[in-house]
């Protein structure tokens, strides 16, 4: 396979050097005319699943007229209160949480957000509800459905706290995202007469950060969501490129579709920034629910390193080898911070020698190191370096995934926009629950 594959404005990059022993030129030559059929297949929309490829062209997934409506409405919940409750699960909540963890320390001042609706747990709502006395917040409620039942308990409960703080009065701090025409929310939200925005038809949740889904929370919190959108659509531009020298996302899904082929059944999103562990989450997610069909497909897992390498990192190292790791690092923009000089006596603790040099360096040492030890363990891996981290760059590593994910999908054969599977929890807990039959 080729050695690597960069995005010709270099704003993403893969090295794929430790590869080459595990995936050969010969089965990337094998495996091409699927790919390009597979692409072909996105482009004109004749897949299973091609109802949900709203997402393929970021700059049509938003009218302009609604995007204003999300910069005022935020600037107006901005004005009045100092903190948004973000009610929403899976794809409702992740990208959100994700692009907010992220972007949190370039932002001046931060809106903050608050997430709620991910479980149903009656100690970390009490705790939440606590959290939220003597502040002025918000809520944002997240549903394309509109019945899904934990951000449904966790609307009731923060609705209610809220009426009981504002008097009744709450509308005017309730905003709803939901289906344009049905579901609970959506019948909820028009006869309350609160702000809603709308999730479109023909995106699936794992694929909506890039709606009112991720944009409106996002707006309140102070990212760029114009950049976020920007990036994301020069990306598309980029992943029409057929030569994988030249777009990471098909090397990618290439890469994985191969790796899998051969036999490893996992792979683990990694990286040494703590701060895009929320961003894996989202990406277990977006290829969990894509490509967990059929009894088959790849399992997503993630880590943190340097943390993960003192607890998982012998089970990486020298566990079963039914893995390979994709490393995520970002390359530039890191703040500056070098290790201290310390006076007399401070050498007694050996790091002297690392005395005056970045962290940003050691921190990138020590991902070199472990890319090579794992693969000389037998872990194959790739680096997924990011040129840096900021609105645009993240809405093109959202968007490279994201595409990668419809290619490694159709590539393995499955609908990668449904997801059936999902659905059998709820009915089992709805029969548990006696909930009335509609
Ligand atoms: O990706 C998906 O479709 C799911 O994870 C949903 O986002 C999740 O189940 C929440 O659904 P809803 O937005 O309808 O409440």
């Amino acid at each position: 396979m080729a050695l690597a594959s960069s995005f010709d404005d270099g704003s993403l990059r893969l090295d794929g050097s430790l590869l080459a022993s595990h995936v050969a030129n010969s089965a990337v030559d094998k495996l091409m005319p699927d790919v390009e059929r597979v692409v072909k297949t996105i482009q004109e929309c004749s897949g299973e699943g091609s109802d949900f490829l709203g997402w393929l062209d970021p700059s049509e997934m938003i009218q302009g007229e609604e995007l204003d409506r999300i910069k005022k409405t935020s600037l107006r919940l901005r004005e009045k209160t100092d903190l948004l409750v973000v009610i929403g699960i899976g794809g409702s909540y992740l990208g959100a949480r994700a692009c907010y963890d992220a972007l949190r320390p370039n932002i001046q001042k931060p809106g903050e957000l608050v997430f709620a609706g991910t479980n149903m747990s009656a100690r970390y709502h009490r705790d939440i509800l606590h959290s939220l006395l003597g502040r002025a917040w918000a809520i944002n409620v997240i549903s394309k459905s509109g019945t899904t039942t934990e951000p449904g308990i966790s609307f009731r409960l923060l609705r209610k706290a809220l009426e009981d703080k504002l008097e009744s009065d709450a509308s005017g701090n309730i905003v709803a995202t939901t289906d344009a025409n049905k579901g609970a929310l959506r019948t909820l939200a028009d006869e309350k007469r609160w702000e809603t925005f709308v999730v479109p038809d023909d995106v699936g949740g794992r694929y909506s950060v890039l709606t009112p889904v991720g944009l409106f929370p996002l707006a309140y919190a102070g990212v760029d969501i114009d950049a976020l959108i920007g990036g994301a659509g020069e990306c598309a531009i980029a992943c029409r490129e057929k030569n994988i020298e030249r777009n990471p996302a098909l090397f990618y899904a290439i890469a994985r579709h191969l790796l899998y082929k051969s036999g490893l059944a996992m792979e683990i999103l990694c990286s040494f920034e703590p701060r895009l562990e929320q961003l894996i989450e989202w990406w277990k997610q977006l290829y969990g629910e894509s490509e967990g069909k059929d009894h088959s497909g790849l399992f997503p897992s993630g880590l943190i390193f340097s943390r993960d390498l003192h607890s998982l990192g012998q089970w990486v190292q020298d566990g079963p080898r039914v893995h390979f790791e994709t490393f995520l690092g970002i390359e530039n923009g890191e703040p500056s911070l070098t290790v201290p000089e310390i006076g007399e006596g401070g050498s007694l603790d050996g790091l002297d020698y690392l005395a005056g040099r970045e962290l940003s360096e050691i921190n990138a040492v020590a991902q070199e190191a472990t890319r090579l030890a794992h693969a000389d363990g037998g872990c194959p891996n790739m680096g997924l370096y990011l040129q840096k981290m900021d609105a645009y760059h993240l809405g093109v590593l959202i968007y490279f995934f994201e595409y990668a994910c419809a290619v490694s999908g159709y590539l393995n054969g499955i609908n990668p926009f449904n997801q059936p599977g999902v659905e059998v929890y709820k009915r089992r807990m709805f029969e548990l629950l006696g909930k009335p039959k509609s």
